[in-house]
């Protein structure tokens, strides 16, 4: 599970300290998750090769800097409530609860393969996260809603190079990284 990011002095007003205190853990768990992928994109950026290169090289970027808002608007809500958002690249790695991104250089098929798994990942876990924010904070979880709503757009950007014209998935039985990459290329 996310960091602890330990006990509170202050709190926004109207929020329970207790309730407080798990809203920044769920908001220091996602700002792991967009940190490690805006990192991530940016491997993928750089690794993916093949016919196809240019244009998911370049569809990547836009994705890259919408993360990296993303990681600083989670970051400033956790300071907000009075918390201390971890940022450094120890952390993410010491919190995680995924695996590091596994493919190198490989064709933009392969890696898009991944990604969708990358993404599903991602968006279960924010979903996840805005039922249980239904309860403790409606502000924190309309931030994790326009998050996801981008997050799943992005989704489908990498999908729709996945599907085949009935609208199967090429990675529909994979359940791991290493199983989408050969599934999609
Ligand atoms: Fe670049």
């Amino acid at each position: 599970m996310a960091t602890n990011n330990g006990k509170l002095r202050y709190t926004t007003p109207g929020i329970d300290t207790a309730d407080a205190e798990r809203v920044v853990t769920l908001l220091q768990d996602r700002l792991h998750a967009a940190n490690d992928l805006h990192l991530t994109l940016k491997h993928v950026h750089w690794n993916v090769v093949g016919p196809h290169f240019i244009s998911v090289h370049e569809m990547i970027d836009p994705q890259v800097e919408e993360v990296r808002g993303f990681a600083d608007d989670l970051a400033e809500r956790i300071a907000t409530l009075g918390g201390s958002p971890q940022g450094t690249p120890g952390s993410i790695v010491d919190n995680r609860t995924w695996d590091e991104y596994s493919i190198g250089r490989a064709t933009t098929q392969e890696h898009l393969g991944a990604l969708d798994l990358v993404y599903q990942g991602v968006i279960t876990s924010y979903r996840d996260a805005i039922k249980e924010l239904d309860a403790l904070d409606l502000v924190t979880q309309d931030m994790f809603i326009a998050q996801t709503d981008k997050l799943e757009l992005f989704h489908w950007f990498v999908r729709a190079h996945l599907e085949d014209k009935s609208g199967a998935l090429s990675t529909a039985a994979a359940t791991s990284e290493g199983d989408a990459a050969p599934a999609a290329g």
